[in-house]
C-alpha cells in the first residue's frame, strides 16, 4: 500500500518573491534526503495581486545562481479554503501572511505554522522572512539564506514527527 504524500504548502503575499523560493529549496532538500515521492510541495499567497505570473526575476536568478534551479516555470495562486483544508503544512512566511491565513475558512483546525519558528538559531524564531519585492539582489540573497536553511531544518522536524525512513 502506498501512503498519502504529505501535503506541504509556503505561502507569502504574492506568490512571486519568498514562497516560490521555499517550494523550490524545500523541494531540494527533500530530494537531498530522497523522499520525493514522500510529499506534495506547492506554495501560494495570501492576496490576488500576481495569480498566474511566473516568480519574481530576483528570486528565478538567486536560484539559479545558487543552486542551478530553474523556478521560472512556477505560476502564482491564492491560497484558498481548499488549500487551508486540504495540505498538513501550510507555513507563513510573515506573521502579516500568517494572520491573513488565519481568517480564512476552516484555518482553526489546520497547521498553520511560521516559517522561521523553524530557524536553527533560536535568537531569530518568531521572526519574519523579509519582503524582498521591488529590493535589489541584496534582499534576495538574504532570503535566499533564510529560506534555504528553514527549509532543511523544518523537513528535519517533518522527517521527525511522521516517523518518515
Ligand atoms: P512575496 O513578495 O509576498 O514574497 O511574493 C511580494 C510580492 C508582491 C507584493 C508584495 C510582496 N505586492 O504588494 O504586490
Amino acid at each position: 500500500m502506498t501512503s498519502q504524500p504529505i501535503r506541504v504548502m509556503f505561502f507569502c503575499l504574492g506568490n512571486i518573491c519568498r514562497s516560490p523560493l521555499a517550494e523550490a529549496l524545500f523541494r531540494h532538500h527533500v530530494a537531498l534526503q530522497g523522499f520525493d515521492d514522500r510529499f506534495e510541495i506547492n506554495s501560494s499567497g495570501t492576496s490576488a495581486y500576481h495569480i498566474g505570473e511566473p516568480p519574481d526575476p530576483g528570486s528565478v536568478q538567486i536560484a539559479r545562481e545558487r543552486l542551478n534551479l530553474d523556478i521560472s516555470g512556477q505560476r502564482a495562486q491564492q491560497l484558498s479554503d481548499t488549500h487551508i483544508r486540504e495540505y498538513d503544512y501550510l507555513v507563513a512566511m510573515d506573521r502579516s501572511n500568517l494572520a491573513n491565513a488565519e481568517s480564512l475558512q476552516g484555518a482553526g483546525e489546520a497547521n498553520l505554522l511560521l516559517f522561521r519558528d523553524f530557524e536553527p538559531n533560536d535568537a531569530h524564531r518568531g521572526s519574519d522572512v523579509p519582503d524582498p519585492w521591488g529590493g535589489g539582489s541584496s534582499q534576495f540573497e538574504k532570503v535566499y539564506d533564510i529560506v534555504h536553511r528553514c527549509a532543511e531544518s523544518l523537513l528535519n522536524r517533518i522527517i521527525e514527527t511522521e516517523n518518515l525512513s
